[in-house]
């Protein structure tokens, strides 16, 4: 009988992939033995895995060159990384490695762009988009980028007053964008996204506040659907109809020739994940040239702004199983050695899946578990609703520790579990690690943060003010 974990895996996905092998009894990941960082670091774990992101970098911008060349789309593309994914100074050195531009969302990531722009690693050319609600600081933030001369910052307008907010703050003639605020899917709650401004109003906006405005010279429409690009009806509608108020508002505007598509590439989240991103952007491209064909208007360029595609399968966590508790003749609980609620914030908050496998003792017998978190929350735990069927690990044994690995969380977990702060039940925040490779391929490993202490935690609670 197949009764082995590593029999389990094999029968239930191809087994081994790209990035997932084994060792013996132990997972590889991009051919690191899990079981040498756990040796090294130990437990709770996080890592990220740099050179994942420049990969996934230059497998979008070779995607999109390809179905450009295929479909004749004479326009440019441009690589946005999307900073609320992940705002860490390591994240954005290896992204801008790939020459690539750089999307915003609040007031500070302006200060990042500006420390980015000082050592290097943007310049003069990179693209800025400035999305998200405007408030005094963001204004002023975009405001002293473009005075002191990054001409190639782009305000989206989201809202109608942030027009005037902008033109009072910045000297001389400026780009901008325009947020389209989609429909959002039939089964969500609301239907219009607050973000951005209406269909039907876009082009009477360009007209009665931006035409006659030697001010402004409007370069982009933006779009984000919060789905994101999946092959369904829904999606291919939204694209469908913001094509069309790029080409009417093309009609009136001649300085528009960029259609931001935003964000939205899934990532991996299960061994059975399957996505065709090639189609995906053959098909987009393809519209939009059919579109612009038809009605004899140029091209847009077309801009991206890809958050957890950037990052997501960076990054990883792995957690120690400290005990199991069966508290009834059919659940086991498998105790975590941190929390899920704070280090993997999406379990919890939206269900969120991702690729749980574990770490060693792939060739003992397994059984099907719970995972628990240490918080005392009854909503720490990792089960089926998240992960795609139950949850099966080698069975639970006092003597041979079992270590168990997330995979491809490297987006939105760090900001979203508040990174540094303060943690529920004061769970720390687990010892954070990079890892690289040299020129010759040559693993390097160093820590980036130290698990949290009681002192860090007592400080910002403010024991330590006098
Ligand atoms: C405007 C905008 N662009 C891009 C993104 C990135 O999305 P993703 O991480 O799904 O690529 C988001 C995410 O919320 C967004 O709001």
């Amino acid at each position: 009988m197949n009764t082995k974990y590593s029999d389990l895996i094999n029968q239930t996905y191809y087994f081994p992939q790209e990035e997932f092998t084994l060792n013996k009894d132990n997972l590889k990941f991009h051919n690191i033995d899990l079981m040498k960082l756990v040796e090294e670091y130990g437990t709770p774990l996080k890592f990220t895995y740099l050179p994942q992101i420049s990969n996934n970098i230059n497998k979008a911008k070779n995607w999109f060159r390809k179905s450009m060349e295929k479909n004749k789309y004479e326009a440019k593309y441009y690589y946005c990384y999307c900073t609320k994914s992940s705002h860490f100074e390591f994240i954005m050195n290896e992204a801008f490695k790939n020459n690539i531009h750089v999307e915003t969302s609040s007031a500070f990531d302006i200060n990042i762009v500006e420390n980015l722009m000082a050592n290097g690693k943007i310049n003069k050319s990179t693209y800025v988009i400035c999305n998200g609600f405007k408030r005094d600081q963001y204004i002023e933030n975009i405001a002293r980028l473009i005075n002191n001369g990054h001409k190639n910052t782009i305000p989206i307008i989201d809202n109608y007053e942030e027009l005037d907010l902008l033109q009072a703050e910045i000297n001389g003639k400026f780009k901008i964008g325009i947020r389209i605020a989609a429909e959002e899917e039939p089964k969500f709650e609301f239907y219009t996204s607050r973000l951005g401004i209406g269909y039907k109003n876009i082009v009477s906006f360009y007209k009665k506040q931006i035409q006659d405005n030697d001010k402004l010279e409007l370069k982009m429409l933006h779009f984000f659907i919060n789905t994101g690009i999946n092959d369904t009806a829904y999606y291919w509608n939204e694209l469908v109809k913001c094509i069309k108020v790029y080409i009417a508002l093309k009609k009136e505007c001649p300085t528009l020739d960029g259609l931001n598509i935003g964000g939205g590439f899934p990532i991996k989240n299960s061994l059975a994940f399957e996505y065709d991103y090639q189609y995906m952007i053959d098909e987009i491209i393809n519209q939009i040239k059919i579109a612009c064909d038809e009605a004899e208007v140029d091209v847009p360029n077309i801009f991206t702004e890809f958050g957890s595609f950037t990052v997501g399968e960076s990054g990883g966590a792995i957690y120690q199983i400290l005990y199991q508790k069966q508290q009834n003749d059919r659940e086991k609980w498998n105790m975590i050695d941190s929390s899920f609620i704070t280090t993997l914030p999406d379990t919890w908050a939206i269900n969120k899946r991702f690729i749980m496998l574990a770490i060693n003792r792939w060739n003992e017998t397994y059984e099907r578990v719970l995972l628990g978190g240490l918080t005392c929350d009854s909503d720490d735990y990792y089960n089926s609703e998240q992960n795609m069927n139950a949850i099966y690990l080698p069975k639970y044994n006092k003597e041979k520790p079992l270590y168990i690995g997330f995979f491809n969380t490297g987006a939105y977990q760090e900001t979203i579990g508040g990174y540094g702060g303060l943690h529920h039940c004061l769970i720390p925040q687990p010892k954070h690690i990079l890892i690289n490779r040299d020129e010759n391929g040559i693993i390097a490993t160093e820590v980036f943060s130290e698990q949290q202490t009681a002192d860090d935690v007592l400080k910002i609670l403010g024991y330590d003010k006098k």
